[in-house]
């Protein structure tokens, strides 16, 4: 292999690298088993896989060839590109929205992102030395003791919070990008790990069952609402954030071919993450159904009754903390350049002042499991709310938005042309980009505010 063909092979890895990085996170692990156990299972994750082939890849690709493009942030790259196919200047709301979008998912990400990293100290040094003998009451008991205490939620938000202002502020971001290289496959082992773990619990094939065997007949608008949120929230679409990578995109990179990679590792660790997790949900008599707490109220239940179970939870919670940061240093990251641009701040101070105001609203999120837990909107706490507003609405809008942008705007040779198509993929390709992929999104819409 000549010596330039392996420094693009090197910089296509480190690209890969960063874009998985930023997808995989608590979404993965956390939202995704959550949403399975809320949504009644199988029916849910089949509609999500849909969501993710058929939605998230186009608009994926979709973002990157706007961020390579436009070579600039979101808003410069959506207003040179209308500029030059002499388009409306409004286009580049797109960008705007994904940034707010980002701003307001970190204040909300943080607070579970805090989550893990108590329980990571937990795991050694609990009351019973870790989690070792717990019940899932026991678990139950502490989980509920976290809850419960605003000031002990404060302190982890906000230790969460300091490590992602340090990390982007000093701008070290593409050393912990590189670090994931090692960290992702260890957290895969991890969870293979507790999937054994779950064979042996006996209620392995119930969990199967659970999420592999659908009841379309629980099937809601609103449940497909939820998955195709969770698609764009698990590969961070309709943020403008993908659209920031693209820019570093070189002209060789198959866009397609890159997606493929990045969905596929994406979705095969939320998989893994359910079939770790449900066999021990059912084995101990918990409800799937518990809600934003259900990792954190099973995992520890086995880690307690397992051999070598203590340090196998600090590694697992280290690593899930890990994930977390290397997502929400890409969720900062565009309120941080904003600023950056658009304000005399320099980087540090932007840094600053983007990530204490993001923090300051996690602080609203996190009293929605205490104090403010009666303070509803729509019916829906601080936290729900921040929540849905993004995943469900402002992500599959600003995505949409992106999709129709490239495969109604942008001139059709060329797109297919940059993409690599021709004959029967090219029109694969059409009829998913302009068709499939925003009537999904829109029917989706529109059938769940019914
Ligand atoms: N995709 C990340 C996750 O699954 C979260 C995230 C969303 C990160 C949006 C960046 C942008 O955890």
């Amino acid at each position: 292999m000549s010596k330039l063909s392996h420094a693009q092979w090197s910089s296509k890895m480190t690209f890969i690298l960063a874009a998985t990085g930023s997808a995989v996170g608590l979404g993965n692990i956390w939202r995704f088993s959550y949403l399975v156990g809320e949504n009644g299972g199988a029916a849910f994750v089949l509609v999500y896989l849909a969501c993710v082939a058929l939605v998230g890849l186009p608009i994926l690709v979709a973002e990157w060839m706007i961020g390579r493009r436009g070579q600039a942030n979101p808003i410069n790259s959506m207003l040179k590109l209308s500029k030059d196919n002499k388009l409306s200047p409004l286009w580049s709301l797109v960008g705007a929205s994904g940034i707010l979008a980002a701003f307001l998912i970190l204040s909300f990400y943080s607070v579970i992102g805090g989550w893990s990293l108590n329980y990571t100290l937990s795991s050694v040094t609990g009351a019973a030395s870790g989690f070792s003998g717990l019940d899932a009451e026991g678990v139950g008991a502490i989980f509920s003791g976290l809850l419960g205490s605003p000031g002990t939620l404060t302190l982890w938000h906000t230790l969460f919070m300091v490590l992602v202002i340090l990390i982007v502020g000093r701008g070290v971001t593409k050393g912990l990008e590189s670090a994931a290289k090692t960290m992702m496959p260890a957290l895969v082992i991890l969870m293979l790990v507790l999937a054994g773990y779950g064979m042996t619990t006996g209620h392995f094939g119930e969990a199967m069952a659970f999420m592999f065997s659908p009841d379309w007949s629980a099937l809601t608008g609103g449940t497909v609402l939820a998955a195709m949120g969770q698609a764009f929230f698990t590969l961070s679409l309709g943020m403008g954030i993908m659209l920031a990578y693209g820019s570093y995109l070189g002209e060789d990179v198959n866009l397609i071919g890159t997606a493929r990679t990045v969905i596929l590792l994406d979705t095969g660790i939320a998989l893994l993450a359910g079939i770790a997790i449900f066999p021990i949900v059912f084995a101990n008599g918990l409800s799937p159904g518990e809600g934003p707490g259900l990792i954190f109220v099973t995992l520890p239940v086995a880690f307690g009754n397992m051999t070598g179970g203590a340090l196998l939870g600090l590694a697992f919670f280290l690593l899930l903390t890990f994930a977390a940061l290397t997502s929400a240093i890409s969720l900062l990251e565009p309120t941080v350049e904003m600023l950056e641009e658009r304000t005399a701040l320099s980087r540090v101070s932007a840094t600053l002042v983007g990530g204490i105001a993001i923090w300051a609203l996690g602080l609203a999120a996190l009293m929605s499991f205490n104090v403010w837990d009666d303070v509803l909107f729509f019916g829906l706490n601080i936290f729900d709310l921040l929540d849905t507003i993004t995943a469900k609405f402002m992500l599959p809008l600003t995505g949409l938005g992106a999709i129709l942008f490239v495969a109604w705007r942008l001139d059709r040779q060329s797109v297919t042309q940059e993409l690599g198509l021709s004959g029967g993929t090219e029109t694969l390709w059409l009829l998913v980009a302009r068709f499939v992929a925003p009537i999904g999104v829109i029917v989706v819409f529109v059938n769940s505010l019914l």
